[in-house]
């Protein structure tokens, strides 16, 4: 089978196209791409089909695990599929794992190390105990995102683009600092004790959810599959489709309770902008692919994100 690679300007991305056999694979292609181009690797390349000009119409993206044949319209001897350089790539993991050690390490050390004196505070810092909670409070919610990004979730996508990480750090480790910076301040007040113990003990309670809630995800995919949306389903998912952010979300409030800075709240409202975006995207895109049409299952009434106003 005879394959040309072209751009979108119809430019020829690999001169003379690719032989390859009739049982290939996208995957095939990918690979034979990347050892006439050398610089695009497999994960870098987006290969769709060609689209009439001017056409409305998206076009089809070529799943690797597919054979080319059925791309081919029954004229099994020659395709022309359309490349897109998806620039760099790293792997979800990789992505997650530097824009959650920013926190992780940065906050501790405005708790442990004397960072106020440089700010020009020479007195005697002394630590409240809601300052020593809010520091393991924080450590621990990271270190459980890393374990979680390595051990419990399963990513649709292999990669994500390498500009990713700089942006998500950049807001990650800023946001790091601008809490811890506040939270450790040596001028900070602490609440009364009943609202602390009420802030934090629903904190972890709003945690241990959320990680039940991302077990429950990991259970929607099997290990060897191929990465497909089912409807999410026990404890909270049966009221709310994206009960990951929600408790998420209400975890950080409890953070805020109890420690009650300003810099939190801003960190709260925007992460909660944030997931509201995505959560409507995830529900939107579970009603359409569960619509209770032709033998699909039909997607549940339930609320988006943050019952019971939205
Ligand atoms: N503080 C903040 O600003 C902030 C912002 C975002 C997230 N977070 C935290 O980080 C966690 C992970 O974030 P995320 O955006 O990656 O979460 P997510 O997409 O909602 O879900 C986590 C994992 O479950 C999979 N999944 C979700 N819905 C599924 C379904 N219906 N069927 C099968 N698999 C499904 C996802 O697959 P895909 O790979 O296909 O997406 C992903 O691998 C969140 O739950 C939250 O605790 C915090």
């Amino acid at each position: 089978m005879k394959v040309s690679v072209v751009s979108r300007s119809g430019r020829e991305i690999v001169k003379g196209g690719v032989d390859l056999n009739d049982s290939a694979t996208v995957a095939d292609l990918q690979e034979a791409i990347h050892k006439r181009t050398k610089k695009f690797y497999p994960s870098r390349q987006r290969l769709t089909l060609p689209v009439q000009l001017g056409s409305k119409e998206r076009p089809v993206v070529l799943s690797y695990k597919k054979s080319l044949k059925d791309y081919t319209d029954g004229n099994s001897d020659n395709l022309t599929v359309v490349f897109k350089d998806l620039g760099p790539q790293v792997s979800y993991r990789t992505l997650f794992f530097w824009e959650y050690l920013g926190p992780l390490v940065l906050y501790p050390i405005f708790y442990y190390f004397p960072v106020y004196e440089y700010f020009g505070y020479k007195g005697e810092r002394v630590i409240h105990p809601v300052q020593t909670y809010a520091m393991y409070y924080w450590c621990f919610h990271y270190f459980k995102r890393i374990m979680e990004t390595f051990f419990v979730h399963r990513f649709s996508h292999a990669t994500s683009p390498l500009s990713n990480v700089f942006r998500n750090c950049a807001y990650y480790w800023t946001f790091g600092c601008y809490i811890a910076y506040y939270v450790n301040h040596p001028l900070f007040t602490p609440v009364s004790d009943l609202q602390m113990k009420i802030g934090f003990g629903f904190g972890i309670l709003c945690q241990v959810s959320n990680f039940y809630c991302h077990i429950l995800l990991r259970n929607l995919r099997r290990p060897e599959g191929d990465g497909g949306y089912q409807i999410p389903r026990g404890f909270l998912f049966n009221i709310v489709t994206c009960a990951n952010y929600t408790t998420e979300i209400y975890q950080w409030l409890g953070f805020n309770i109890a420690t009650q800075t300003v810099a939190g709240y801003v960190f709260v409202v925007v992460a909660a902008g944030i997931m509201t975006n995505w959560a409507l995207t995830k529900h939107r895109r579970l009603k359409k692919l569960f619509d209770g049409k032709e033998g699909r299952p039909k997607y549940p009434r339930r609320w988006i994100i943050l019952p019971p106003f939205l």
